[in-house]
C-alpha cells in the first residue's frame, strides 16, 4: 500500500490504485464470503464503512451473498452507484420485489448505473448465469449496508430469496416503466444506466460545472434540485488551471467533499495543504488514479501551471455539495482562489 500512496495531507488523500494490492473483502464487509472475490477500499465513511471501492467479482459467481443463495435485493436509504472498469457481467433489474423475471442488463466496460433507494429498484445478479469472465467495477454510494454481508444490511437492504418469489402467488404483472435512449442502457424512474462510451460528449452549459473552460463533460447523475453530482469530464491538453479566473491559480473548496478516479490522459496537480503559497507536491494523474478530498483550509490545490497536460485528461469526479467547479453558480462564494 505505501508504494500505492502518492499524497496524504489533512484533507487529501491520493492512491495509484494500480498498484495496490487486491484484497480479500473483511468481515462484515461488502463481498466478503463470496468466493473469489477481490476488493480495493478506496474511501471510507466516518465509521470507517467501504465508501469508495473497487471491486472484483469472478466469472460464474451468480450471487453475492455468503451463503450463495440466488435473490434479488433492494435499498432503503442508500443511493448507489457503479463505473463498470473491465469484463462483463449479466445481471437483473427489476421494476418491483416479486417481479417473476427481471430485466436483463449485460454490463460492459464503460456502463454506469445510478440508483435510488426503493422497491422500484430491486436488482440481484442473474440467477444461474454467473457471467464468463468477471468484472472489475468501481462502486460509490451514499452510506452503509448495501451489501449483505455487510455491517447494517439486516436494517439497510431488503432481500427477496428466488425461492420466496416462486414460491409465492405470481402477482399481476404490472406495466413496464423501462425506457432507453442514445447512450442510455436503461432507464426506470429508480434506475439509470449509461452506456458511457456511447454518450456525446458536452460543453457546459452556462451556469453548470466547467463552463467557459474548455472542458467537455458527460453529465452521470443530478441531485433532487439537478445540480450535478457525477460527471465523466475531459479537460483538453494545454490545460495550465481548473478555470477559475482562467489562468493559473491555486484554490480549496469551503463546503464541497470531492473524489475523482482517473480514466484516461495525462496531468500534473499541486497540492499546496494550508500552504498556499507554497511550492506544494506534485501528483501525476494517470489512469487509476484515485483522490479524495475535503473541503476547507488546508485543502488548497490546482493543477501545475509549469506542466501543462500534452494530451488531455478524462476522469469520473463526483461529489457532495455544488458550486466547487470553475463557470459554475456559485462557485464565487464556494472557492477560495489565489492567483
Ligand atoms: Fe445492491
Ligand atoms: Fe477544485
Amino acid at each position: 500500500m505505501s508504494d500505492a500512496l502518492l499524497l496524504q495531507n489533512d484533507k487529501a488523500r491520493i492512491v495509484d490504485t494500480r498498484t495496490m494490492d487486491w484484497a480479500d473483502p473483511l468481515p462484515q464487509e461488502p463481498l466478503h464470503g463470496v468466493p473469489g472475490a477481490k476488493v480495493k477500499v478506496l474511501a471510507r465513511f466516518p465509521g470507517g464503512e467501504p465508501r469508495v471501492q473497487l471491486m472484483y467479482v469472478p466469472p460464474g459467481i451468480d450471487n453475492l451473498n455468503p451463503a450463495g443463495v440466488a435473490e434479488r435485493h433492494y435499498h432503503r436509504t442508500v443511493r448507489e452507484w457503479v463505473y463498470i472498469l473491465s469484463g462483463e457481467m449479466p445481471f437483473r433489474e427489476y421494476e418491483y420485489p416479486d417481479q417473476q423475471v427481471g430485466n436483463l442488463v449485460h454490463y460492459r466496460t464503460g456502463m454506469f448505473l445510478d440508483r435510488l433507494p426503493g422497491e422500484g429498484s430491486a436488482h440481484g445478479l442473474d440467477p444461474g448465469n454467473g457471467g464468463t469472465v468477471g468484472c472489475v467495477c468501481l462502486e460509490w454510494k451514499t452510506g452503509p449496508g448495501t451489501a449483505i454481508s455487510e455491517k447494517g444490511s439486516d436494517k439497510e437492504t431488503v432481500v427477496v430469496t428466488e425461492k420466496q418469489v416462486h414460491a409465492a402467488k405470481a402477482p399481476a404483472a404490472r406495466p413496464s416503466t423501462v425506457t432507453s435512449g442514445p447512450g442510455i442502457a436503461y432507464r426506470t424512474p429508480s434506475v439509470t444506466i449509461y452506456d458511457t462510451l456511447a454518450m456525446q460528449w458536452h460543453v457546459p452549459g452556462p451556469g453548470e460545472p466547467f463552463h467557459g473552460t474548455g472542458a467537455k463533460v458527460k453529465v452521470l447523475a443530478r441531485d433532487e434540485e439537478g445540480h450535478v453530482l457525477a460527471q465523466s469530464l475531459w479537460f483538453p491538453p494545454g490545460s495550465d488551471s481548473m478555470g477559475h479566473g482562467g489562468r493559473p491559480e491555486r484554490h480549496y473548496h469551503k463546503t464541497v467533499h470531492e473524489w475523482v478516479y482517473v480514466l484516461d490522459g495525462e496531468a500534473a496537480i499541486r497540492e499546496y495543504g494550508h500552504d498556499e503559497s507554497g511550492p506544494g507536491v506534485r501528483v501525476d494523474f494517470r489512469a487509476g488514479v484515485f483522490l479524495e478530498r475535503e473541503p476547507g483550509p488546508g485543502a488548497f490545490h490546482g493543477v501545475d501551471a509549469s506542466a501543462p497536460s500534452p494530451v488531455g485528461f478524462h476522469c469520473l469526479e463526483w461529489r457532495i455539495g455544488r458550486g466547487s467547479a470553475a463557470g459554475e453558480a456559485g462557485t464565487g462564494e464556494e472557492n477560495v482562489v489565489v492567483h
